[in-house]
């Protein structure tokens, strides 16, 4: 198994170039499934959770190409993908592929809008809590779907064609509201989702339907209006760059010091976490070229944090911010509001020299002078990311195991870092 060894302590300066989300890339690439005809996505990054997806919509008969060169702008990273749903082959989602990637639940959308069936197995449980499907449940048969839970499976079926509803979100999913706006664009007549997930995201996804012809106002705001067509067509459309992978850099900036553009980053897509960072004592500005982050000489302020969906502070920033208080100057009060159990990274930045009490869903951080590297663990995509950072101002070094967890999320990140000045490789094996 791949490690990550670090030697922390060089300030980060130079150009990141951002690569597009994962968290857009995978249900834009869901959506293929609503149309015969090709979509096509540009800025598709290279990471383990997309090529996972290629093969889980493989698995449905859904081909794909990988069109031209690389893009000069991302300098390499992302890529143009066309997908053809032209014969949806199989309308079962097994365990096998659904349990190694959560999102691959949401084919249950598409698959049922457009064949009337779809048979998807419950994803389980994952490092960052239970995770349990009942809005997905709920607000299908809300849209007239006939769902039996067996054998670990949701057998969904709508013989004659899904029909427009209201449906109230009890709790704020972005995963539920991708899908049954999904569902929503082929069902007859008009949905209306109240208490909708505002994610950016579920904007570019929004946005990629309509350019495929469907009828959906309101993305972005609490209240989703879907007017259900007869078919979808095929469409061009660009994946959003990725507001984790940026606030994630910037969080390493402030944290390490020095000056960094992140290339096509756009403040709009995570503003409550940029004012957490320049709260922090970073300064932040918007380029022609996306945001620069610089802090020099002066410590970092103790900030508290609460996740919040968006357009509050992301929970997948949460870590990485722990990262970057444990070397604040004071007590910094960081709450997880989203998930039950995302505090698998306060152990391991443990080890690194880090003071963290937990106490239920708050992490009360103090501050210390200096970090020291170590061994660690990484145990889900962000956290691991968060001892990337915390190694990256350590002392010493720092080796990060079980890599595979990075390399779902983020695309040639030693790369990235390491031309910024910071010494850090992968060791394989
Ligand atoms: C998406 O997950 C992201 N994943 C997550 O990013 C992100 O942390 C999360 O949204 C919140 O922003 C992708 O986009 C692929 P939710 P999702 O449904 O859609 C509860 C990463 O690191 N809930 O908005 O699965 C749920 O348990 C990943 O890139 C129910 O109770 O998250 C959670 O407490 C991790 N019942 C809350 O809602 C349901 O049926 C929000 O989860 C569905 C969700």
């Amino acid at each position: 198994m791949d490690r990550i060894r670090i030697v922390g302590g060089n300030p980060l300066t130079g150009n990141i170039p951002i690569s597009g989300a994962k968290n857009a890339a995978l249900p834009l690439m869901i959506a293929s499934l609503l149309t015969d005809d090709t979509l096509t996505l540009e800025n598709v990054p290279h990471l383990a959770d997309v090529e996972q997806l290629i093969r889980i919509l493989g698995n449905h008969g859904v081909d794909y190409t990988v069109n031209g060169r690389r893009e000069r702008q991302s300098e390499g990273y992302s890529r143009t993908i066309s997908f053809s749903a032209r014969n949806i082959v199989d309308t079962t989602a097994p365990y096998e592929l659904v349990s190694k990637m959560r999102a691959s639940f949401w084919v249950i959308g598409p698959l049922l809008a457009r064949t009337g069936e779809a048979k998807v197995s419950l994803p389980g449980g994952c490092a960052i809590g239970t995770r349990p499907v009942d809005l997905f449940i709920d607000g299908l048969q809300a849209l007239g779907a006939d769902i039996d839970v067996d054998n670990g499976y949701v057998v969904a079926k709508a013989k004659n064609r899904l029909t427009g509803n209201r449906y109230v979100f009890p709790k704020v999913s972005v995963g539920a509201t991708h899908v049954l706006m999904m569902a929503a664009t082929l069902a007859r007549s008009e949905t209306v989702l109240e208490n909708a997930a505002r994610e950016p995201e579920v904007v570019n996804l929004a946005e990629c339907l309509n350019a495929m012809g469907a009828r959906i106002t309101g993305a972005g705001t609490p209240t989703i209006t879907i007017e259900g067509v007869d078919s979808l067509s095929g469409a061009r459309h660009r994946v959003i760059p990725d507001r984790i992978e940026t606030g994630t850099y910037a969080m390493a900036v402030a944290m390490t010091g020095g000056d960094v553009i992140l290339e096509g980053a756009r403040a709009d897509l995570l503003q409550s976490a940029l004012d957490v960072i320049a709260r922090t004592g970073a300064e932040i500005t918007e380029t022609n070229s996306g945001i620069r982050v610089m802090r020099n000489g002066a410590g970092i302020a103790p900030v508290d944090v609460v996740t919040e969906p968006f357009p509050g502070f992301p929970t997948d920033l949460q870590a990485q911010f722990m990262g970057l208080m444990t070397m604040s100057k004071g007590k910094s009060k960081i709450t997880e509001t989203i998930f039950e159990n995302r505090f698998m990274h306060v152990q391991e930045l443990a080890r690194l020299g880090a003071h963290i009490t937990l106490s239920g869903q708050t992490a009360i951080v103090e501050g210390v002078s200096k970090l020291k590297g170590a061994p660690v663990m990484a145990t889900d995509l962000r956290a691991s990311v968060s001892l990337v950072i915390a190694g990256l101002a350590a002392e010493g070094e720092t080796t990060v195991n079980r890599v595979y967890h990075l390399d779902r999320g983020f695309e040639r990140l030693e790369e990235k870092l390491s031309r910024c000045g910071a010494v850090i490789e992968r060791i394989s094996g």
